[in-house]
């Protein structure tokens, strides 16, 4: 299972890597804007933290328009990763952009059949948004299943399910028993998966026993 950092925080990101936590970086225009700098400044600083892919999100709505832009985020680094919309407009971009052998991640997915068109177009990811759907009372971790099921049938289908909108640890055990490519997640919700009470009351009462011996390793 390949983790992907869901945000633009360096440090952050940074520290996620000392553990080897972070295979690659997603981030969305909501993203880039919550950081106040320049667009592909943030994509070139994400492209050098790892070697994974760093998806960069178009924003135009037109298939020509987003090839345009695409080529030219692809200048900032060789790791860079097209994201664009399930839109029949993205997906001509996704096309067109996959016979370049350019890397798009086909987002805003939020269902298995809009999933399907994805494989079809020859996305290299597709991210469907389980917390949105769920905002909405329907159950994206489903939606999960279901692609995960559907993408098992047909070998030539080469697209990676690359789990988004995530928002609990709870939801990554889930994805990952459903056997997803890949999950996106804010750093915050990644690293709480270390977390669990009996592993930290287990320290304390190692060390208490071991106080007890007088004995130190170093
Ligand atoms: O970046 C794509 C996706 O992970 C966004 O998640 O929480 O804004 O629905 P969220």
């Amino acid at each position: 299972m390949k983790f992907f950092v869901d945000g633009a925080d360096v440090q952050e990101i940074k520290a996620l890597s000392e553990i080897g936590m972070v295979d690659g970086i997603t981030t969305n225009p909501s993203i880039i804007a919550k950081t106040g700098k320049n667009f592909f400044k943030v994509i070139e600083e994400l492209c050098a933290l790892t070697q994974g892919p760093v998806s960069a999100e178009v924003t135009a709505l037109d298939a020509k328009t987003m090839i345009q832009e695409a080529l030219k985020l692809r200048t900032i680094a060789s790791n860079v990763c097209i994201k664009v919309p399930l839109t029949e407009e993205g997906l001509k971009a996704c096309y067109e952009l996959r016979q370049k052998d350019i890397m798009v991640n086909v987002t805003l997915c939020f269902s298995a059949l809009q999933a399907i068109m994805a494989a079809k177009a020859g996305a290299t990811y597709v991210s469907p948004f389980i917390g949105r759907l769920d905002d909405i009372g329907h159950n994206g971790l489903h939606l999960i299943e279901e692609i995960c099921q559907i993408y098992d049938q047909y070998p030539e289908f080469s697209t990676e399910v690359l789990a988004a909108s995530v928002r609990s640890p709870f939801q990554i055990r889930e994805i990952a028993l459903m056997g997803a490519d890949v999950v996106t997640a804010p750093s915050s919700i990644i690293r709480s998966m270390v977390k669990h009470p009996l592993t930290d009351k287990g320290i304390v009462d190692f060390l208490k026993d071991w106080e007890k011996t007088g004995q130190s390793i170093l």
